[in-house]
């Protein structure tokens, strides 16, 4: 498969389980995609759907006991889910970037934005002290500080929030990594600099070839920067697809709800949970296709069977419906 070789990410059956005293929850379950270079994999589903435990368990940062139990992931031509804690570390930073929802989590608030930045580049780049701090000013003008040279010597409080984000973004990129983790980027910023951030780490991204893998539950920010959108439902990957389908002409029952709940494409919503019912608790999923207690659609088939993704449209889709079948 010529498309699989060029992946940068490519996960395969991936499941994940948390045991715990009433037994054993299983976080994932059968999640397969997979990114290319430069493109931007826009991953939505409702709260609680299993969108960060993904990032976590590709960047090796599940929360023990929880772990990758079956499934295999794949770095260009690198698998990593099998690797020890210091080869993800190493992995960390250099080749998987992280951009996370308040920029305060990847930031050290006793040192300077520079000194973080060298840091970064020096531990991954092997460069000089000077050479690092050429590239740390320039990656602080990439995405757009102004007087660089200054900030460089500032601490992460003295920027403002989406300033802070952008430093973030600079850090995520400080090793030229091939694959971007973000999640939520833009949640915690002023709806004024959203948009804003969001186009810059497009813009980079393109320019750099860099995969991204950008988890919101917003949809303008899916429509205007994704390439293919991954919908998550009760941890199972219930469609994938380009941009244009997912939002416009869904073939899943549930991403169909999901779009129909959005007054207007384009316009942000806080949180993606107005189809009648709620997600299962990933201790009572029903047996067969996890939809089928909110689906109007159910049929006999969906209470026994678990359907898995099936071609649909330029994309896939986990439900029986799917070419004309039966529910
Ligand atoms: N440490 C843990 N132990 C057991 N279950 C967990 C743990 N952390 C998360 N989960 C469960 O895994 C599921 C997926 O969580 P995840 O954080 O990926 O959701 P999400 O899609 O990112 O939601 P949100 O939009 O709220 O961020 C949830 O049901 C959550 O309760
Ligand atoms: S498989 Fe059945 S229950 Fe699931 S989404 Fe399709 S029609 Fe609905
Ligand atoms: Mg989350």
């Amino acid at each position: 498969m010529a498309e699989a070789q060029q992946a940068v990410l490519e996960v395969r059956g991936l499941k994940v389980e948390f045991p715990g005293r009433r037994g054993v929850a299983t976080a994932l379950s059968d999640v397969s995609l997979s990114i290319r270079p430069g493109e931007i994999l826009g991953v939505v589903g409702e709260s609680g759907a299993g969108k960060s435990m993904t990032g976590l368990a590709i960047q090796g940062l599940l929360e023990r006991p929880g772990h990758i139990a079956e499934g295999e992931i794949w770095l260009a031509d690198r698998r990593i889910d099998n690797l020890g804690d210091r080869d993800m570390e190493k992995i960390r930073g250099r080749e998987i970037g992280a951009i996370f929802q308040d920029p305060l989590t990847s930031l050290n608030p006793l040192f300077t934005v520079g000194a973080q930045l060298t840091e970064t580049i020096r531990q991954h780049l092997g460069m000089g002290r000077a050479e690092a701090r050429a590239r740390a000013i320039s990656l602080l003008k990439d995405v757009g500080i102004p007087s660089p040279e200054e900030r460089f010597g500032q601490y992460p409080h003295q920027f403002s929030g989406g300033m802070r984000q952008r430093v973030v973004i600079a850090l995520a990129l400080a090793a030229s990594p091939k694959l971007i983790i973000a999640d939520e980027p833009t949640t915690a910023l002023d709806v004024s600099i959203q948009a804003q951030i969001t186009s810059l780490l497009r813009r980079l991204c393109k320019e750099k070839g860099t995969a991204v893998m950008l988890v919101t539950h917003d949809m303008g920010v899916i429509a205007e920067t994704a390439d293919r959108v991954a919908v998550l439902y009760a941890g199972r990957l219930i469609e994938i697809g380009p941009v244009d389908q997912v939002l416009r002409a869904p073939k899943h029952p549930y991403t169909r709800g999901l779009m129909a709940s959005i007054p207007a494409l384009g316009a942000r919503v806080e949180r993606l949970n107005q189809i009648d019912g709620s997600m299962p608790r990933l201790d009572a999923i029903p047996p067969g296709c996890a939809f089928n207690p909110r689906c109007k659609e159910a049929g006999p088939r969906c209470m026994r069977e678990r359907p898995g993704l099936l071609p649909a449209g330029a994309g896939a889709s986990a439900c029986w419906l799917n070419a004309g079948g039966t529910a």
